[in-house]
């Protein structure tokens, strides 16, 4: 039986680039988000791999849909999986904490934190089942550094940062493993996310120098689910070459 990964944000950016690396590489797929028009382009797109692949509409943000949807997927499935890779997440707004809207609040608080931990509650039943299976947990530079107007996405990611290293401590005894991945700026529709639908305001976030593509990214988390069963890779920090730091970008 092939082994499974559950993939949260699989519709766009990392997750999508997740997508096609593991299938690439023989994992069957559940591929998790609200957009499932997309989910289901990506499967059609990725049908000359010979996996097997289920698409499941869902808003990590509900607690009730998470569980129902998660225990409602074929046994097969749920009993072959074997990698969790917490992605789905967003940044929305840039302002600064006295003129931020309080609903981008919830929205990141809710999805980058909340919903990290409802899919990861109930996945890690199923992780059980097997020796040697791994959650990927994708935090950012902003979980490591702060930056003026990231306040509370920084914040988010802060979170994931230290729940990686919770979740490694709470599950060191079934030999899950867990890994922290903090990526620097990267194209895809995170900026568009951010900044509502603005085109323009997003595409600038990439003027003047070379951001990592979705793939690099992708890259980098099949390279730590791939290691022999005794390694861990706790943390990994993926940071384009012209970025410095979370504010110190060197653009032409
Ligand atoms: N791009 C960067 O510069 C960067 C840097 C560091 C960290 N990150 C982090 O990397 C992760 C992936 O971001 P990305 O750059 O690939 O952005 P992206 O292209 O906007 O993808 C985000 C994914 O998350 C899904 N998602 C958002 N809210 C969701 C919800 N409530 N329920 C289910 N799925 C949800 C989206 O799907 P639907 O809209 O279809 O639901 C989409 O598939 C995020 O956690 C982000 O914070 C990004």
């Amino acid at each position: 039986m092939k082994k499974y990964v559950f993939i949260t944000g699989a519709s766009s950016g990392f997750g999508e680039a997740c997508a096609h690396i593991f299938a690439k590489n023989g994992f069957s797929l559940v591929l998790v988000a609200r957009r499932v028009d997309k989910l289901e382009q990506l499967k059609v797109s990725l049908q000359n791999d010979t996996v097997n692949i289920h698409c499941l509409e869902l808003d990590i943000r509900n607690e009730k849909e998470v569980i129902q949807s998660i225990n409602s997927l074929p046994e097969i499935i749920k009993n072959n999986i074997h990698i969790l890779i917490n992605n789905a997440g967003l940044a929305v707004g840039r302002s600064s904490i006295e003129n931020a809207v309080t609903d981008d609040w919830e929205r990141m608080i809710d999805t980058n934190i909340k919903g990290l931990l409802y899919v990861s509650k109930a996945i890690i039943p199923f992780l059980k089942l097997h020796e040697s299976t791994q959650i990927v947990n994708i935090s950012s530079i902003a979980g490591k550094e702060v930056y003026p107007g990231g306040n509370v996405y920084c914040a988010t990611k802060h979170a994931v940062d230290a729940l990686s290293k919770a979740m490694r401590i709470d599950l060191v005894s079934h030999g899950i493993k867990v890994t922290n991945i903090a990526p620097g700026a990267a194209e895809t529709e995170f900026s568009l996310v951010r900044f509502k639908g603005d085109v323009q305001t997003a595409n600038s976030v990439y003027d003047g120098f070379e951001a990592l593509l979705a793939n690099d990214v992708a890259e980098a988390i099949w390279f730590v689910t791939s290691r022999p069963a005794h390694v861990t890779i706790n943390d990994i920090t993926i940071m384009p070459t012209a970025q410095a730091s979370a504010t110190i970008l060197y653009k032409k």
